[in-house]
């Protein structure tokens, strides 16, 4: 039997403001199907929509028409509490994905907590710290040796590579990533891409990650998506996307 898509959806509008003067069509009839293992790089001018639609897929913002299906399962008028049984994020404000009062090990126990991955268990039982430090190793920033030092006293990139680490520790069925390097500066968020690479990979999670460095857009993934006023303007993929020149989207931002 084929897989189902990790994600439906169609018709998807959203209207902020209705029927005032500030009335602001967002979304317009979006329609986008996201199949197991893709990884999409989102790019679009500012206000374009794409955090509305991500918004909107994970239930943060209620969608004004249209049907969400998230692998297989009728989201559309479901809260984000039940939409985070398939889903992950990590947004683009480091502080947002850790809690910074608490410590490293504190934050991978918050995480774990809502996997209820019975390996998880398992291993709370046999050793929790063998764990996380196993875990925490395979982010290459060394902190593996500081699972009790709270996280406020952390870097943005280190921050992020945690963050990363927790919104994935469930499997996700799907990834939502908002500019999650923006706010890094370019060895950091070079650093935490190929992070996010590594995990999309051995894992292979199916991720939607926005982002405004074309050159992420061509290097990352196997997708990419225009939104442009609300529509989706390009959706390229496979060895199309491979062909695809920085030059040939600046076209496309300045039609
Ligand atoms: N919660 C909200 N209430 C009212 N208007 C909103 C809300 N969220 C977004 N908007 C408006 O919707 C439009 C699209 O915003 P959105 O954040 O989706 O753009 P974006 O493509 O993510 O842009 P950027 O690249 O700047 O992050 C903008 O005009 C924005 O002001
Ligand atoms: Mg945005």
């Amino acid at each position: 039997m084929p897989q189902p898509a990790v994600l439906q959806v169609s018709h998807l509008q959203k209207v902020f403001f209705p029927g005032t003067l500030n009335e602001r069509h967002v979304l317009k009839d979006v329609n986008l199907t996201i199949d197991p293992g893709d990884f999409i790089a989102v790019i679009g001018n500012n206000g374009a929509g794409k955090s509305t639609l991500l918004n909107t897929i994970a239930g943060t913002l209620p969608a004004d028409a249209g049907h969400l299906t998230l692998a297989g399962h009728p989201v559309t008028k479901r809260s984000v509490a039940y939409r985070s049984h398939w889903l992950s994020r990590v947004f683009q404000d480091p502080k947002l994905g850790t809690a910074g009062e608490l410590s490293v090990a504190q934050n991978l126990t918050l995480a774990a907590s809502h996997t209820g991955s019975l390996s998880l268990r398992r291993y709370r039982r046999r050793g929790q710290t063998e764990r996380y430090r196993k875990l925490l190793a395979t982010l290459e920033m060394g902190l593996e040796d500081r699972l009790n030092v709270q996280v406020k006293y952390f870097s943005g990139g280190q921050r992020q590579a945690l963050s990363l680490l927790m919104a994935t520790l469930s499997q996700p069925d799907l990834l939502l990533l908002d500019e999650h390097t923006a706010a890094l500066d370019p060895k950091t968020s070079r650093e935490v891409m190929d992070l996010t690479q590594r995990i999309v990979t051995t894992h292979r999670l199916t991720t939607l990650m926005i982002t405004h460095k074309l050159s992420d857009a061509l290097r990352y993934g196997n997708r990419l998506l225009m939104v442009q006023d609300g529509q989706i303007k390009l959706d390229v993929r496979g060895a199309a996307k491979a062909a695809l020149r920085q030059d040939q989207i600046l076209q496309l931002f300045a039609e």
